[in-house]
């Protein structure tokens, strides 16, 4: 299933198999990233609303209304901002 991703404003694609980060890779979006595995939480964003999934349990801490976008994995539309 494809979801529409609003990151800062910007519109884009994102299938459920895919990541965030890969969506905005896709779309040439450039966005700091370091582990990309969850540990460090440089890719923390804001997430307004939708909800994610993650494959792996996250081990940077954030809060609820937090998402680190280099393992989330949209389960629904969702409206994200960066810090
Ligand atoms: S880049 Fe490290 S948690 Fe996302």
């Amino acid at each position: 299933m494809i979801h529409t991703i609003d990151f800062n404003g910007q519109k884009l694609q994102c299938s459920e198999d895919e990541t965030i980060m890969d969506a905005l890779e896709r779309s040439k979006v450039r966005y700091d990233v370091e582990c990309r595995s969850g540990y460090c939480g440089t890719c923390r964003c804001r997430l307004i609303e939708g909800t994610v999934d993650y494959d792996s349990h996250p081990i940077a801490r954030f809060s609820d209304n937090d998402l680190l976008i280099c393992i989330a994995k949209p389960t629904s539309n969702v409206v994200v901002e960066s810090y």
